[in-house]
């Protein structure tokens, strides 16, 4: 899948968001080693601690499918409309990335669109990351 589709695929899942506290919608496409995608928004609730981001929701439908190995994520993020800034990945969502990802190969795609994005590997995004192969 090319980056574009994963792109829309992002877009696409952030029509779902459920962000009525911050009115920030964040979409999330992974794409696994296999070839599927599988999307994730974020999810507020009232008393905001139990909120999920993204990334976060689109990793734990995976893994919990029983995907391990992934290749992607597109992440698309900002208030009402389209995007008009890149939304990086907190850091809570990285930490759960390295786990599950290798750091050098693992890409994150950060878009305002299909054609204008921000394209970083997991290493660059948490440098000095701690993870399963420090343990
Ligand atoms: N959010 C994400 O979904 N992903 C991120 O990486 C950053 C923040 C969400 C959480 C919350 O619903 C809203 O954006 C504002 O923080």
């Amino acid at each position: 899948m090319s980056n574009e589709e994963l792109i829309e695929t992002a877009l696409k899942a952030r029509e779902f968001s459920y962000s009525p506290y911050s009115k920030f919608k964040v979409g999330a496409a992974l794409l696994a080693k296999n070839g599927k995608v599988y999307t994730g928004c974020n999810i507020e609730s009232a008393s905001y601690t139990p909120t999920n981001c993204a990334e976060r929701t689109a990793f734990f439908k995976a893994v919990s499918e029983g995907e391990r190995e992934f290749e992607a994520i597109a992440i698309a993020g900002g208030y009402d409309g389209a995007p008009t800034e890149y939304s990086y990945p907190c850091g809570v969502c990285r930490q759960v990335m390295m786990e599950f990802c290798n750091p050098k190969s693992f890409r994150i795609i950060t878009a305002i669109s299909k054609e204008k994005y921000i394209e970083m590997t997991l290493e660059e995004m948490l440098p000095c990351g701690f993870g399963p192969s420090n343990l």
